[in-house]
């Protein structure tokens, strides 16, 4: 079927597209609130735009009637934090999704704890399996509609000890979580090695 872009709703293209996309990861973002509390919401429009330096982005729409907490928090602290959450924490995950009014605290609300961050000013999840410190680089509306592609550097990494081999992290211990289409969520499956040449392993990444 053929299914021209111009011909539809908002929501409807919405649909379509977060169900060709998929899987999405997820950035599960801390920021800042101005009562210094700690926001969290998750954001599957995810991605790493550059390794070296390496720099994340994800995309938050706005809300009709206001920006939504993290794009103000960000533009306001110029600092938050990305997290990968594993299976066990989809559901706060999930529910740290919420639409709470501002200045109220996801972290507090679901009773996660937060430690201070190494670099920068918005606090990490204590027990997140990956924490990456950014720094905001540039907000972009590539919709005109008022979202914006946040794309921030990762001055720090926090990996948990048992993942790393190395520089390597094992997505079978990490047991990330992704987004499909509406409300739904996949874990991994059988994790399948391919060699990009006739006579070589995988690289290295
Ligand atoms: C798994 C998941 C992924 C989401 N991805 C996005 C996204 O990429 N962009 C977006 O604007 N909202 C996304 N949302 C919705 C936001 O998390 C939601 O609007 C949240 O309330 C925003 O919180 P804030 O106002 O504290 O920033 C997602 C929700 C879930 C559950």
């Amino acid at each position: 079927m053929e299914i021209r872009s111009d011909g539809f709703k908002k929501e409807e293209i919405y649909k379509l597209i977060t169900g060709c996309v998929v899987p999405r990861p997820i950035a599960w973002v801390s920021s800042l609130n101005e009562n210094g509390s700690v926001n969290l919401a998750p954001f599957s429009t995810f991605t790493f735009v550059s390794s070296f330096p390496p720099m994340l982005g994800f995309n938050v729409g706005r809300r009709l009637d206001r920006p939504k907490d993290t794009t103000r928090n960000i533009l306001d602290i110029g600092d938050y934090v990305v997290h990968i959450a594993d299976e066990s924490m989809l559901d706060d995950m999930h529910k740290s999704s919420f639409a709470y009014p501002p200045g109220v605290s996801e972290a507090e609300v679901l009773g996660l704890q937060t430690v201070a961050s190494t670099i920068v000013r918005t606090p990490r999840l204590a027990a997140a399996p990956i924490s990456m410190e950014c720094r905001l680089t540039s907000i972009t509306d590539f919709s005109g509609n008022g979202d914006g592609f946040v794309v921030g550097e990762v001055l720090m990494f926090h990996v948990r000890d048992d993942l790393l081999d190395g520089m390597k992290i094992d997505s079978n211990k990490l047991r990330p979580v992704s987004r499909l289409a509406g409300e739904n969520y996949a874990y991994l499956g059988e994790i399948v090695s391919m060699s990009t040449s006739s006579n070589g392993p995988p690289p290295n990444r």
